[in-house]
């Protein structure tokens, strides 16, 4: 731990702070001011980032290990959300992938993938909310994707999974509407990290470089649209009017969804 006084801007958790996006996550939240805890399984790989950022902006940074797809993993980081109070700032990025059909896909990997993808994003999340809304401030910053709007081949669970983070965040970007708890839901499309090597995308065709963004690009529009108030940011999405009116369509179709009458269509009529 370096000597230096503690932040005013306070401590930011970054999940999976080990490489790609929470690197670069955590690399732009210390470079602000934030003192960090960097949270992965490779602890290696933490204690160089944290070394690095202590040096070169003279913030506090530690690294928490734990892997977030098992129980006590998710209940070390939430135990530190509730019981650090400097904890001002939550990042919930680790998630991965795999690039298989649902019945090629080991039920191990499905089951680690909903572990962390859904289950560990949850669980911090609440501890977030609770800790901030009674601290009375606080910045939640949920990671999800543009593959979770539409099924895309190979990626059956993933996506869904990342549809269950673009609706979870949005219902409590709602419960948390009078407090002074913020909720940034990011949205990237595709990103060079080694997460696609994790998903086994190496064996893929490589996408066209018109499509994937640098992690860096990706953090800085983040940043950017968290500074600009953005509930919804999609680094790569270049119309944003897209996304207005699929959220706005969304919400008709919840209305226009209960109903008490079979629809015509059905025949069942008098
Ligand atoms: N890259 C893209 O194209 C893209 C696009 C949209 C959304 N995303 C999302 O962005 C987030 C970051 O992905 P990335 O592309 O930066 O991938 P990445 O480079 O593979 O990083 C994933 C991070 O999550 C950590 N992690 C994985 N399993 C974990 C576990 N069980 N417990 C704790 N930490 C774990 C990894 O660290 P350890 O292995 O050390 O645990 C690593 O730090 C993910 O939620 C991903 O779904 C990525």
């Amino acid at each position: 731990m370096a000597h230096s006084a503690s932040s005013k801007l306070g401590v930011a958790i970054v999940t999976g702070a080990s490489s790609g996006i929470g690197a670069v996550y955590a690399e732009r939240l210390a470079r602000r001011g934030y003192d960090l805890v960097l949270v992965a399984r490779r602890e290696d790989r933490l204690q160089r980032i944290a070394a690095d950022l202590r040096d070169r902006f003279q913030v506090r940074a530690e690294a928490l290990v734990a892997d977030l797809s098992e129980p006590g993993g998710v209940s070390a980081v939430a135990d530190r959300i509730s019981g650090d109070p400097s904890v001002t700032l939550l990042v919930n990025n680790a998630g991965f992938s795999a690039l298989k059909p649902l019945t090629e896909t080991p039920d191990e990997v499905i089951v680690r993938m909903i572990a962390l993808n859904v289950t560990a994003l949850t669980a911090l999340s609440k501890a977030a909310l609770v800790a901030f809304k009674a601290r009375g401030a606080g910045v939640l910053i949920n990671i999800g994707s543009g593959a979770g709007f539409a099924p895309y081949p190979g990626i059956p669970v993933y996506g869904a999974t990342k549809a269950y983070v673009y609706l979870f965040t949005q219902s409590l970007q709602s419960e948390a509407e009078a407090t002074a708890v913020r909720i940034q839901l990011v949205l990237p499309g595709a990103v060079i990290s080694e997460g696609w090597d994790v998903a086994g995308g190496a064996e893929l065709d490589p996408l066209p470089d018109s499509i994937v963004m640098t992690t860096e690009d990706c953090v800085d529009a983040a940043l950017a649209g968290l500074d600009q108030g953005e509930r919804v940011t999609a680094p790569s999405l270049q119309d944003a009017s897209g996304l207005r009116d699929y959220e706005a369509m969304a919400g008709t179709l919840l209305q226009a969804m209960f109903d008490g009458k079979p629809a015509p269509r059905y025949g069942l009529g008098a």
